[in-house]
């Protein structure tokens, strides 16, 4: 499949481009830094400039040609409206302009309810829940919506908990493992219309999508 990555270059965006391109997919890698392009060689990963600050139009026209998006990017600094709202928001839009169907936001936990939260990066859970709420009621796309907790570095176990609840197995999940669970989302076009916490677990990848209900 041809997919667009948001945030390429990101720690967990790295781990989706390799990924992907282990699962054969097309990657198209957006990066802000021309300096970054080029981070992983593959045939199958073209790297391309993008920024979320840029127009709708100019981002549609960037990821045009595309079959899936993963939005991979975060702010760095206290940008979260421009950037994991107003940017989360500008991609749906533009996916939708270029006629590409699915669309995988990474999100967070504290998202889905993010008055309840004792979070110190409240405002990041209030960017996330509206641009999820964006997605779930002002599009028509075939989205996954994935909130996992704190991410580590740690080598994927390639066993996650998935879950409709906030409760998680896990405190953490590592970003190796997001990789993979996503690359498997874009090869499961039955899971749609979905939000899904994540964590690291004890069900192996492919069995916690399956069981996913
Ligand atoms: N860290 C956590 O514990 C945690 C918890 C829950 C959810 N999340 C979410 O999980 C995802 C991955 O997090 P991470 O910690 O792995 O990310 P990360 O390493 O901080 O990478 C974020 C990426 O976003 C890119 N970015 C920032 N501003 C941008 C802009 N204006 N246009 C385009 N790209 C831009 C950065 O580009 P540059 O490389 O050019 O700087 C960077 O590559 C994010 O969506 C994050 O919100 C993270």
């Amino acid at each position: 499949m041809k997919v667009f990555v948001v945030g390429a270059n990101g720690q967990t965006g790295r781990q989706i481009v390799a990924k992907l391109v282990a699962a054969g997919d097309q990657v198209t890698a957006g990066v802000r830094k021309p300096e970054e392009q080029g981070v992983i060689q593959d045939d199958q990963v073209k790297y391309v400039l993008f920024d979320l600050e840029w127009p709708v139009a100019q981002i549609a026209k960037t990821i045009a040609g595309n079959e899936a998006i993963i939005f991979a990017a975060a702010s760095t600094g206290p940008h979260f409206i421009r950037i994991d709202l107003n940017g989360a928001v500008k991609t749906m839009i533009a996916a939708e302009n270029s006629q590409i169907k699915r669309y995988l936001l990474l999100s967070a936990v504290g998202a889905s309810q993010p008055d309840q939260t004792a979070n110190p990066y409240e405002d990041f859970d209030l960017a996330k829940y509206y641009a999820e709420q964006w997605l779930m009621h002002r599009t028509q796309l075939d989205y996954v919506i994935l909130r996992p907790i704190y991410l580590t570095n740690d080598a994927g176990s390639g066993q996650i908990t998935l879950s409709h609840s906030d409760t998680t197995d896990s405190p953490q999940v590592s970003r190796e493992n997001l990789g993979r669970v996503l690359t498997a989302l874009i090869h499961h076009p039955e899971l749609s219309q979905q939000a899904m916490t994540i964590s690291d677990g004890q069900t192996p990848i492919e069995t916690a999508l399956k069981q996913f209900k």
